[in-house]
């Protein structure tokens, strides 16, 4: 019970600290060993990842940057579960999902993570309360309709619930489809270029939700191909052909609010 003092103070720390008795190294966020993804199209190989490692802790605004082509989307899919290596060790969150089926991989992600794109893909025939109820829904999650609320206000949307996503502006949707990743509560929130399709200054408002996630306590894991973006970033994981070239510890992240693009 002692612990319950601790927990006024830093919920975030004592909520981690229960999962260190189910998880014996809690402070893994993800860990690639030697990971490689081939595509084979007909007598065309095609080397999307060779050899790449990397150590990515937990609660830090992680960015994937590299030009078109690079290998981002297959890195994050195969560190969102999403896709399997073909060759080398994907460790997420301490679980080795390398060898997982295909029904672990489905079930690893509806716990752990959370998926925002680049074209939103929210379902065109259900308001936005419903999108993200939907969701939770999937997850097996009672009460849904208010935690969907919940975080439909904080990306600030609350008057916007009732709306269908052809009713909303680009950066409506995306927030809601980021609203659909948060409610969740995900311990990795992954994004693949979630600004592509947004004006600046919306875009600015997405980047400084996924600052908050992070600063919430959550990992979050995003591609871009813009270098100015990048600098919002704790780790910046540079991609060339496949390969990571550099893998860069900002000390300096600056404020989205302060990005020119
Ligand atoms: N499903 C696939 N089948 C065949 N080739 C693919 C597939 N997905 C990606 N690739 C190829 O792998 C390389 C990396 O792609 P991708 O990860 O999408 O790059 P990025 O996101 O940086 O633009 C590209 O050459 C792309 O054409
Ligand atoms: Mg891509």
């Amino acid at each position: 019970m002692s612990s319950n003092l601790k927990s006024v103070q830093k919920p975030d720390i004592n909520k981690k600290r229960s999962n260190v008795l189910k998880e014996k190294s809690q402070d893994q966020g993800i860990n690639l060993n030697e990971v490689s993804k081939t595509y084979y199209l007909g007598s065309i190989v095609v080397k999307a990842l060779e050899s790449v490692s990397v150590t990515i802790p937990k609660n830090k605004f992680v960015i994937i940057l590299g030009p078109s082509g690079s290998g981002k989307t297959t890195l994050l899919n195969v560190i969102g579960a999403l896709d399997v290596a073909s060759d080398g060790n994907v460790n997420v969150l301490n679980k080795e999902i390398t060898n997982f089926s295909r029904k672990q991989l489905s079930k690893f992600r509806r716990q752990h993570l959370g998926f925002i794109f680049q074209f939103f893909n929210l379902i065109p025939s259900l308001t936005a309360l419903e999108n993200v109820e939907f969701a939770l829904q999937i997850q097996g999650k009672k009460k849904t309709e208010l935690i969907a609320q919940n975080a439909l206000k904080s990306v600030g949307l609350k008057e916007r619930m009732g709306h269908f996503p052809s009713e909303m502006s680009g950066g409506e949707q995306q927030r809601v489809a980021i609203a659909r990743a948060l409610a969740k509560s995900p311990e990795i929130l992954l994004a693949d270029e979630p600004t592509g399709e947004l004006d600046y200054e919306t875009g600015i408002k997405i980047l400084e939700l996924l600052r908050n996630v992070v600063t919430n306590g959550k990992t979050v894991l995003m591609v871009t191909h813009n270098a100015e973006i990048a600098k919002i970033a704790d780790v910046i994981i540079r991609l060339r052909s496949g390969k990571i070239i550099e893998t860069q510890i900002n000390e300096n992240p600056i404020n989205p609010m302060d990005l020119k693009w």
